[in-house]
């Protein structure tokens, strides 16, 4: 770990202590020894800009997603994080600026293009976004049944499969509003899987959840990304709940990319903004307010 840096606070050596013990533990992941300048982008922000009428939501962010890990982007409510994951995935446009995925600019991609783009990218909502009419079993089998030829037979392999890994497979007649927060997550984890996805996007997946059942679908989702290989982003406003299961992590903050690299990098960085901004931030969750 970083020996060059004197940390001049003991908050500041406290959290850098945290920081390397969970080095130690394995926390930190595969890709903790490449430099992330050297990395390959699945998904790449080039000052990226979105104004709400007056409101600019998003004042130049520019950063890149490494492929095949995750990075978790964190900063306070209301900075404008879900409105940069409906960029990736073409719900949202930008003003000016640009957003690739996989090299292609979004902005530029026909509606045919971009419906191919969301079927290669899952996402899961904050609420799981279930249709409350359909059962589990339906939800799940929904993206196949609309999007794929497959005969039920392989549909029904498929979402039992998906089901078994989220631990939901004895749940699959129930519907939405007779399962509980942390079980519709999951569903919609579930679901955001089904096809397969070369890309994970997840929207805070700690909101409402307690902290056993966070640590849990984190540990989840790292389990399906590298069983997959999925480029995954992870979206919260609270660094101390997600965090460990990151490989990089971004700051977004006053419509800016203010931090981007991988947990190493940006631990270990003598940029003093920074490093006052995560002791912050990983003293209180809303240290970033
Ligand atoms: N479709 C929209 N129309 C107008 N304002 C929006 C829209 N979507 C988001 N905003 C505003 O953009 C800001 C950032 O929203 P959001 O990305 O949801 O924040 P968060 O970082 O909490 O996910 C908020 O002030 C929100 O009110
Ligand atoms: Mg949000």
């Amino acid at each position: 770990m970083p020996t060059e840096t004197k940390p001049s606070t003991t908050s500041r050596t406290r959290v850098r202590d945290r920081m390397e013990a969970a080095a130690i533990a394995g926390e930190v992941h595969h890709g903790a020894n490449i430099p992330t300048s050297r990395k390959r982008m699945a998904i790449e922000a080039i000052d990226l800009v979105k104004h709400f009428g007056k409101q600019k939501v998003l004042d130049g962010v520019t950063f890149g997603v490494p492929e095949g890990e995750i990075t978790m982007i964190m900063g306070p409510s209301g900075t404008g994080k879900s409105v940069f994951l409906r960029h990736v995935v073409g719900l949202m446009f930008p003003d000016s600026g640009d957003i690739k995925v996989d090299g292609h600019s979004v902005p530029h991609l026909s509606t045919e293009e971009l419906l191919e783009l969301r079927q290669n990218v899952g996402m899961l909502f904050q609420d799981g976004a279930l249709f409350s009419s359909m059962n589990l079993y339906d939800n799940v089998a929904f993206p196949l049944r609309q999007h794929t030829k497959k005969s039920e037979k392989e549909i029904n392999e498929i979402v039992y499969e998906r089901l078994r890994e989220v631990g939901l497979a004895g749940a699959d007649k129930k519907y939405p509003n007779e399962l509980s927060g942390g079980m519709r997550k999951r569903a919609g984890f579930a679901r955001a899987l089904v096809m397969q996805p070369k890309i994970l996007l997840v929207d805070e997946p700690d909101s409402g959840l307690d902290p056993v059942r966070t640590a849990l679908l984190s540990e989840l989702i790292r389990q399906i990304s590298e069983k997959y290989h999925c480029t995954t982003i992870i979206i919260s406003h609270d660094v101390n709940r997600v965090r460990s299961v990151a490989d990089n992590l971004a700051v977004l903050y006053g419509g800016k990319c203010v931090a981007f690299g991988s947990q190493k990098e940006i631990w270990g960085s003598k940029d003093p903004f920074i490093q006052q901004f995560l002791v912050g931030a990983a003293e209180g969750p809303l240290g970033m307010d």
